[in-house]
């Protein structure tokens, strides 16, 4: 009876542990496996970008394409260095795989790589597709204001077009005269010429990738919406509402048309300055030539006294 129940006692934990053991074997086996799997898909994933460079890299390669000559080399540092240096090139190139590629280059080509960025920054392109920018049948893209596709670099790195200091450059290769102009005289473009952070910037007030005629009701500068635009900076702004609209924002104290409430201001400056000048100006004038005067008579006096006590 005894020596029964031990036996069975003994025969079921060793069951057990063998059970144990086998499930704790093929379950490592599993692991092991798909741990060498990615390990070797990594592997050959890093071996793309070198098979890649392996001819891209090279100095002066290029085609010929509506007689402009296109180079196909990459930089090899500039890609590392850049955001996407950890991507495999296949990511955003399908169908180079192997030589000769399935692609070709033409305008297919570059419209699919202009949208290329959306699969993996899908809600940016969504917003930047109903943008003003965005409807314009690709005459902006993403790279129109992030620099060359191989080379786009973090938005803190201060030579990044969108760097917030460089942003006034980066619109202006399409927005010159009065929107660029009455900024840079703006409060807010001096300040941000010496460096100061927290003033805004073009995109501040009209968002990166959302921009809209303000016309438009989604816009950030809409009647709806300017007064919070500026009230993270401006507390009681909001207040304002669409009253902030009432005044122009991109205008210049010499245009008197749309900036008529500045251009005045201007003028009574202006005004009270050469009163100023003409009021102030003639009393240490006078004083000057009275003082010379009476110096002089003085000097005159001195030599008459002079001479008589002679
Ligand atoms: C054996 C050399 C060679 C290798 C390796 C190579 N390419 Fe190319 N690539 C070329 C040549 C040559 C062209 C010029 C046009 C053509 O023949 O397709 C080209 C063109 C391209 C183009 C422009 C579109 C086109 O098809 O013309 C892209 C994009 C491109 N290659 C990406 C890649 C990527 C990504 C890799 C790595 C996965 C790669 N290439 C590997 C030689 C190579
Ligand atoms: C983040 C996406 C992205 C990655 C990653 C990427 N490319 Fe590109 N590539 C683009 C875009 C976008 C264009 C189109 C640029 C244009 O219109 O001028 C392009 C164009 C090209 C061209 C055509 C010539 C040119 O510059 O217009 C070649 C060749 C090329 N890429 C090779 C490579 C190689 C090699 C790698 C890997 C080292 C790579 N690309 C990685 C997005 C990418
Ligand atoms: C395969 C996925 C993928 C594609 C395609 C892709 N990106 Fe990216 N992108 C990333 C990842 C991942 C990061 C974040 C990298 C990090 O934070 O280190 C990033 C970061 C960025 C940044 C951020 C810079 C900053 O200031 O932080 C910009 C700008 C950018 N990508 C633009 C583009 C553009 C333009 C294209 C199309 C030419 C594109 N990306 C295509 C994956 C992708
Ligand atoms: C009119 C100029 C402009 C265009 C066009 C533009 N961007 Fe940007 N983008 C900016 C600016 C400015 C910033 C930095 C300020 C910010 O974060 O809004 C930025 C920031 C980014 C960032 C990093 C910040 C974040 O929110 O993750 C990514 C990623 C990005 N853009 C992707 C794209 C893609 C993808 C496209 C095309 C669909 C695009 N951009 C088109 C101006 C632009
Ligand atoms: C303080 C917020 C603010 C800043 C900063 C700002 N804008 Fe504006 N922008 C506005 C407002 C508000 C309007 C509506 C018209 C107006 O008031 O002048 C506008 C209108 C515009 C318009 C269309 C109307 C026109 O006058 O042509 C363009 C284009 C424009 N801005 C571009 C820019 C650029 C480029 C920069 C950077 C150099 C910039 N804005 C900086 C607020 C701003
Ligand atoms: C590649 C050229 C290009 C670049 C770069 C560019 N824009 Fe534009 N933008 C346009 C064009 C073209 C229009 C439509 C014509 C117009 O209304 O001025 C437009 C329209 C606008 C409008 C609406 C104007 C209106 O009628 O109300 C604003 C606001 C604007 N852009 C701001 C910016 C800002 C801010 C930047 C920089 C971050 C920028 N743009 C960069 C080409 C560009
Ligand atoms: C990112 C922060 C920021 C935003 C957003 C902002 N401002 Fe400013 N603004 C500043 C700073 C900082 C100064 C002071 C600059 C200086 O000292 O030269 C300033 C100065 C001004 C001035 C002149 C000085 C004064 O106080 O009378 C006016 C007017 C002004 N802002 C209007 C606006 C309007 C209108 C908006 C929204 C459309 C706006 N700002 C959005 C930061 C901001």
């Amino acid at each position: 009876m005894w020596r029964q129940k031990i036996g069975d006692f003994i025969a079921i934990a060793f069951t057990g542990m063998f059970v144990v053991i086998g499930i704790t074997i093929v379950v490592s086996t599993v692991f092991l496996g798909l741990f060498l799997f990615t390990q070797a898909a990594w592997a050959a994933d890093a071996q793309g970008n070198d098979y890649c460079f392996s001819c891209h890299g090279v100095e002066g390669m290029s085609i010929k394409y509506q007689d402009q000559v296109i180079s196909l080399t990459v930089d090899e540092d500039a890609f590392n260095n850049s955001v996407h240096g950890k991507l495999n090139c296949t990511g955003c190139h399908n169908g180079t795989e192997s030589f000769p590629h399935q692609t070709q280059y033409d305008a297919g080509f570059k419209k699919q790589m202009a949208e290329s960025c959306a699969k993996c920054h899908n809600d940016i392109t969504s917003q930047f597709e109903n943008s003003i920018h965005g409807q314009m049948g690709g005459f902006v893209t993403c790279t129109t204001c992030h620099g060359p596709a191989h080379g786009i670099i973090k938005g803190d790195n201060k030579e990044a077009p969108h760097n917030r200091f460089n942003i006034t450059e980066t619109c202006r290769t399409c927005h010159e005269g009065m929107v660029i102009e009455s900024y840079e005289r703006s409060f807010h473009g001096i300040a941000l010429r010496y460096e100061y952070e927290n003033v805004p910037t073009c995109t501040d007030c009209h968002s990166s990738h959302n921009i809209l005629p303000v016309d438009n009701p989604a816009s950030t500068l809409s009647a709806a919406n300017i007064g919070s635009t500026c009230e993270p900076c401006h507390r009681g702004m909001i207040n304002g509402g669409e009253n902030l609209l009432n005044g122009k924002q991109h205008t210049v104290p010499e245009d008197k048309e749309n900036g008529f409430p500045l251009w005045i201001t201007w003028k009574i400056f202006l005004g009270l300055i050469l009163f100023d000048v003409v009021m102030n100006g003639t009393i240490p004038t006078f004083e000057l030539y009275r003082h010379l005067r009476n110096l002089k008579s003085r000097r005159k006096e001195t030599s008459v006294t002079s001479s008589k006590s002679i």
